[in-house]
């Protein structure tokens, strides 16, 4: 939801933590601050991206320092929410990703105690706490507030003339560095690659005091040691390549994306949870539940027993068929629904696998098991090559479920995505820009993709977009279809195919503008398409991943002819840690 950034070390903080918290700024960005702990405290915060910068930041003194980069949970954007936050005396500077549910009481008790507040933020609780317990040694203080504190929390804290971070985490992220006679803390390991391979990630309940020299660990009062991780993601993977944005880099990565994920997978021990299921349910978000529901149509295809698809946000409301192994599917692996999904499915004694990103993310720790998409740091907002890294994952599993029903085409199969990044988009472009409203259509996967099409439209263009099955189209939503509403219809030659060239033919009597994806060759749908969209001739899976490159090439070209800002839409944050 929100970045955080900390250096210890040798060199002047302040502009590490710029640099830090840029490469955090996908997770929120309204507003940024930083704080420098010299012999003073001193606080730089401001409403804005840290991107369009702030004078004077990297010449502030101090080689202890943190910093935040924010998406607006309690109090609008704004100067004064903007993180760090200082006790009354400014001599404890706090920053802080999740949310401090009993806020609003422990605020009104400090109120009562004389605690002056600068702020609507839950975060400000946090040093005005602090101020109440430090008597020189800030670890001690934190391990004597946390208790207090109900919901998630990734903090980093200094106080005046102190050269030491004090970090704490519980169910939001935190990575630390192992740095050159520096010590690092972040959000996510991507700003850390910079200055190390070399993390720790902290477990929950965990306190950390991080000097220049070293990284002292405690666990409920009792030190402890935590495993070093090498990381191999190199910093060219995190840095755009020389293309315009990271959503197209990411989509050109694709193919790659693909065959590393499957190679990858195929040289591991497949996880033994999979062994004798009899059912799965998956539980996931956006676009990763998208990837789930298209899981599905492939397992009771291919593996003879039933598939269930949650959305995360939902699945509290509901009861999994005993002995379902509940798959939790999440990139960042980090999303707090999903999250609590899988907690929930664990404590009723469901098996559980995590399909993630991130090495060492929080569900990779609650799932009894994992398996790992290839897909490299994704920095756009909007999810891609995690789409298709997913598919990759789900393909794989498949595949060892149904005993090697998909083996002869994974190999290949990514060639699909090359195809489709040469498609001309231009004429489709065109229809989509002036469009107030659009719907995605499919039938079978083509369902879910039609789904993700949607989402990626309406996240990155603002065009209100829905995704439906076609069949369902006609129950409702033909109001809606006229002249200023294309309809993007995704119709590969599977057995659907004649009934979706009647939906298509049913549209398009309405004087709808359809846009349609097919394989090269097909008369008919070129005659009856307004832009007909060719694909080469393939596999199920195979015009599967060529259909999803198009439709986010649709969606990028689009925003790119809106002028949309494609990496950091309005609103949204990329790793959503709140339920
Ligand atoms: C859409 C998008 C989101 C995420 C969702 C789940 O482009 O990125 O819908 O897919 O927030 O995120 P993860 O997969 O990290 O759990």
């Amino acid at each position: 939801m929100c970045g955080i950034f900390g250096y210890c070390g040798q060199q002047r903080a302040a502009p590490i933590i710029i640099e830090g918290l840029k490469r955090l700024e996908y997770r929120g960005y309204d507003s940024f601050g930083i704080a420098v702990a010299d012999r003073n405290i001193t606080v730089r915060k401001k409403e804005g991206r840290i991107s369009q910068g702030m004078p004077n930041i990297p010449r502030l003194k101090g080689t202890t320092g943190i910093g935040h980069t924010r998406w607006a949970t309690h109090g609008i954007p704004s100067d004064g929410n903007a993180h760090p936050h200082l006790d009354c005396h400014g001599a404890i500077a706090v920053v802080h990703n999740g949310i401090i549910q009993n806020y609003a009481s422990l605020k009104r008790e400090l109120e009562e105690r004389g605690h002056t507040f600068s702020s609507d933020t839950d975060t400000e609780v946090i040093p005005h706490l602090l101020e109440e317990e430090f008597k020189g040694d800030l670890a001690a203080a934190v391990a004597a507030i946390l208790p207090r504190l109900e919901g998630s929390y990734a903090i980093l804290a200094i106080a005046e003339g102190h050269r030491e971070i004090i970090a704490a985490r519980c169910r939001s992220p935190l990575v630390l560095g192992i740095g050159d006679r520096a010590s690092l803390a972040a959000s996510d390991v991507n700003p850390l690659l910079e200055h190390t391979e070399r993390v720790i990630f902290l477990e929950d309940g965990d306190i950390a005091a991080m000097s220049a020299e070293k990284i002292r660990i405690w666990h409920e009062g009792t030190p402890v040691e935590r495993p070093v991780s090498r990381i191999d993601w190199s910093v060219e993977e995190v840095k755009k390549g020389g293309f315009p944005h990271y959503m197209l880099k990411e989509i050109y990565e694709q193919p790659e994306v693909f065959s590393s994920t499957i190679r990858a997978l195929k040289e591991e021990e497949p996880p033994e949870i999979v062994n004798g299921i009899r059912g799965v349910t998956i539980v996931a978000c956006g676009t990763s539940y998208h990837a789930a529901l298209l899981f599905r149509y492939l397992v009771e295809a291919h593996c003879g027993f039933p598939a269930r698809v949650e959305l995360a946000s939902e699945f509290k409301y509901t009861s999994p068929p005993k002995g379902d192994l509940v798959i939790g599917v999440s990139q960042s692996g980090e999303t707090a629904d999903t999250l609590a999904a899988i907690q929930k499915a664990s404590m009723s004694g469901h098996p559980t696998l995590a399909v993630t990103n991130v090495l060492g993310s929080t569900i990779t720790r609650i799932a009894d098991d994992t398996l790992f998409m290839r897909a490299g740091p994704e920095i756009s907002v909007a999810a891609t090559k995690s789409f298709i890294a997913e598919l990759a994952v789900f393909s794989h599993l498949v595949d060892l479920m149904s005993g090697g029903v998909l083996g002869k085409d994974l190999p290949r199969v990514h060639l699909a995505i090359s195809e489709a990044l040469l498609v001309d988009l231009s004429p489709a472009v065109e229809l989509c820009r002036d469009a107030g409203s659009m719907f995605f259509v499919g039938r079978g996967p083509y369902f879910p993709l039609a789904l993700e099409g949607a989402l990626k439209m309406k996240e990155i263009t603002y065009i209100h977009a829905e995704g439906y099955a076609a069949g369902e189209i006609k129950h409702g939503p033909f109001a809606l279809l006229s002249a200023e509403t294309p309809v993007v219809a995704l119709c590969p030659p599977d057995d659907a195919y004649p009934v979706m060239f009647s939906n298509i033919r049913e549209m398009k009597a309405r004087g709808t503008p359809m846009i349609v994806v097919g394989v090269s060759g097909n008369r008919d749908l070129r005659d009856v398409a307004d832009v007909f969209i060719s694909l080469p001739e393939g596999s199920s899976l195979f015009h599967i991943l060529g259909s999803t490159t198009v439709m986010q090439l649709l969606a990028y070209r689009t925003a790119v002819a809106l002028g949309r800002d494609i990496d950091q839409p309005r609103n949204l944050a990329k790793s959503v840690t709140v339920e």
